[in-house]
């Protein structure tokens, strides 16, 4: 009997390891920059020269990724979504990107990037066409995995558009199987779980390890704080089922950072980052980072924000107390390398609109820190430090955030 159970254990762990992808990437959240949400289709280049999608603009942003800091801050992907190719085939049923914005080819475009340091991201669609109506991958998907890794890709979005949500869960497999045939290690991020939630379906999270690095799971963001606020609700409700799923190699995304941008106050930019920081979203800017100001800057290239994103445990935080409008968040973060979940990164954000800072003040025992020495306490935004042996205050203003670094001392 006894035997019996440790085969049983041993099978279970065995089982347990293939079911994961494994080509070894994405072990902690990705990052980068990526067009849609900022650019979306924009293909008139005559009238909007730098807001089109074309190589130019990818060449512009990726020269800014890596001279302006974000490339050493972790933003090291640049990821071509909807919209880049030509609207019919080559002669040989390959994709190929539009003569006149990808004059150059997106081989071209990616030796650009790859001699900057930066890794190249594209866009495709596992349907018969793209979410924009470009040629979609169906009935062609080796052929498109195999001309993705001629090009020299690093990261695959591949979108859900026009086909059957039924038949996703084993055709992305089918896919991912040919990515890695190609030999070339490619982060694959899936969007069929943003069809099959949307419609009120559960994807089946199993599947998705299986299959991708990371995964949309709801809807597209927009540039506003609604859509924000919704997109957060949406994945706190569903927090005890998705949360599990996070860890190194596989990641819950809930879609681009939208800082930078027209929709978002700096505070509630703030609030933004420190979500996705506590989420182990991905962390995709969108934005034009030509012109964006050096407030936005700074929430983006924010080291301490950034590190617990990139916690090397990948524990996606949740909500643990939801009071007066004002969620608390909670993320295991790793202490000098041990992996004890010992120290805590801590968000609290508002979804008032009163006009004051709101105070709040929480004990220790309420947020689950019971380290008897207490904790060192770091604010990410203003660098402030203190130390707290039995309560944590703070005043939050109206949908704003304050994001905290509990150190166990
Ligand atoms: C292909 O899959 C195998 C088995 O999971 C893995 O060991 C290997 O690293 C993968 N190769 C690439 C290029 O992804």
């Amino acid at each position: 009997m006894k035997t019996m159970h440790k085969l049983l254990i041993f099978a279970l762990l065995v089982v347990g390891r293939v079911t994961c992808l494994d080509n070894g990437l994405a072990l902690t959240p990705p990052m980068g920059w990526m067009n849609w949400q900022r650019y979306r289709c924009e293909t008139d280049c005559v009238k909007y020269p730098d807001e089109c999608v074309s190589e130019k603009l990818f060449m512009t942003m990726a020269d800014r990724m890596a001279a302006d800091g974000y490339l050493e801050a972790g933003y090291n992907y640049i990821i071509v979504d909807d919209c880049w190719s030509a609207m019919e085939r080559d002669e040989e049923d390959r994709l190929v990107g539009d003569p006149i914005r990808f004059p150059s080819g997106m081989k071209a475009l990616a030796d650009y990037v790859h001699n900057l340091g930066i890794k190249f991201g594209l866009y495709g669609d596992y349907g018969t066409y793209t979410c924009a109506g470009y040629p979609g991958s169906l009935n062609h998907l080796e052929l498109d995995a195999q001309t993705y890794a001629s090009w020299g890709v690093d990261y695959v979005k591949l979108d859900g558009c026009y086909s059957d949500s039924d038949t996703m869960e084993a055709g992305y497999a089918e896919y991912g199987r040919y990515l890695n045939a190609t030999g070339r290690p490619i982060v694959f991020s899936c969007s069929w779980p943003a069809y099959q939630e949307t419609a009120g379906e559960h994807s089946n999270y199993e599947a998705l390890k299986k299959t991708c690095n990371l995964w949309r799971n709801y809807g597209d963001i927009q540039d506003s704080w609604s859509v924000v606020h919704a997109i957060t609700a949406w994945f706190v409700q569903h927090q005890d089922r998705l949360a599990p799923h996070s860890a190194p190699g596989h990641w819950n995304d809930p879609d681009m950072l939208i800082i930078g941008n027209f929709g978002l106050s700096l505070e509630q930019s703030r609030a933004q980052m420190t979500i996705w920081c506590l989420m182990a979203a991905p962390l995709i800017m969108s934005v034009d980072l030509v012109n964006i100001t050096p407030a936005m800057k700074d929430i983006l290239l924010n080291k301490e924000a950034v590190a617990i994103n990139q916690d090397a445990l990948g524990i996606q935080g949740e909500v643990i107390i939801y009071t007066n409008s004002i969620q608390v968040w909670r993320k295991p973060i790793m202490f000098q390398g041990s992996d004890k979940e010992t120290s805590y990164a801590l968000g609290f954000i508002s979804y008032r609109d009163d006009g004051v800072k709101y105070a709040m003040e929480y004990t220790l025992e309420e947020l689950g820190l019971n380290n008897p020495n207490g904790y060192d306490i770091l604010d990410v935004f203003t660098g402030m430090e203190w130390t707290a042996t039995s309560k944590i205050k703070v005043r939050v203003p109206p949908s704003g955030a304050v994001f905290l670094k509990a150190t166990v001392r």
